[in-house]
């Protein structure tokens, strides 16, 4: 089944220059494919080609220029604020930058819980229940709940986010970059504990990267974009080993390690200390 199609999404942003002057950037220009449920999408290209633009348009956060976003069938791309509620409840975000998606001021617990009490999801008591059962899932003690973001580290406060963005039992996690900002070794964790959760809570990714290994380990089939466009999508082996678009073969080539086999994250974990 197709949990999620994007159909021929154009995303047009108005701007002013410096001089008054109003220019147009046509981040998304035609942009199709589907999602099925329990697949794992890789999105790759480089800088400004758009990719965050598609995540901000799935969760809604802007609407599409033109083209229609199906959620389970149901076109969501001029959703009303309730609908949004809802929407958000299925479809969940994780961002790159782990020291600036967590609120400095409010504590572990509150983070986890604050989605799910804007949602009147569960009960307060439920919502704590499964606060502490997704900061076990995602390895870390329940005793967090009273600490604050500033006293853990990067790795740790991936793991913060993608449980909470697990608390309203999702079946998408769009994932714009989640591992960029980390070191090597803790990027291997993380990866490793999406892979894990993918399969255990069977749930669909939308993977965003630059990092091709990355994707190519992550993702089923892999999409590539270009300035706002598609250019090619299928199997991410097949893909990221025999690419039949030029602009791909371009991306794989700045990349020297692509023909070789990702290194399993288990032999990088080695090489790091152990975060979390
Ligand atoms: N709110 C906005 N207003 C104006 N232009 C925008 C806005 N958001 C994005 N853009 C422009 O749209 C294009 C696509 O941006 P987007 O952030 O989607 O790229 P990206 O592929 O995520 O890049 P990166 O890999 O650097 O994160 C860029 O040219 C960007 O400058
Ligand atoms: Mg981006």
């Amino acid at each position: 089944m197709d949990i999620l199609e994007i159909r021929n999404v154009t995303k047009t942003f108005r701007t002013r220059t410096f001089w008054g002057k109003t220019k147009e950037v046509h981040a998304l220009n035609g942009v199709s494919f589907t999602l099925k449920k329990g697949e794992s999408l890789g999105i790759v290209g480089e800088s400004g080609c758009g990719k965050s633009t598609l995540a901000n348009l799935i969760i809604h956060l802007i609407e599409p220029t033109s083209g229609e976003i199906l959620l389970y069938g149901k076109d969501i791309s001029h959703a009303k604020e309730a609908e949004v509620r809802e929407l958000r409840k299925k479809v969940q975000i994780v961002f790159q930058d782990p020291y600036s998606s967590l609120s400095p001021r409010m504590k572990i617990g509150d983070i986890l819980m604050e989605p799910a009490r804007v949602m009147k999801e569960f009960t307060e008591k439920e919502r704590k229940e499964r606060a502490e059962m997704l900061l076990g899932v995602v390895g870390l003690r329940k005793n967090v709940m009273d600490r604050y973001p500033h006293e853990f580290s990067g790795g740790q406060r991936q793991r913060i986010s993608i449980a909470r963005a697990l608390m309203t039992r999702p079946d998408i996690l769009i994932l714009d970059e989640p591992t960029s900002a980390l070191d090597v070794s803790v990027q291997a964790q993380v990866l490793n504990l999406l892979m894990d959760l993918r399969g255990k809570l069977n749930l669909t990714y939308l993977f965003i990267s630059h990092n091709l290994a990355v994707v190519r380990y992550i993702s089923d089939r892999t999409a590539v974009m270009q300035r706002g466009k598609l250019v090619e999508i299928g199997d991410s082996d097949q893909i990221l080993t025999h690419p039949s678009d030029d602009y791909t073969k371009e991306l794989i080539a700045a990349v020297p390690m692509i023909g070789k086999p990702f290194k399993e994250p288990e032999h990088l974990m080695e090489l790091g200390g152990l975060d979390g």
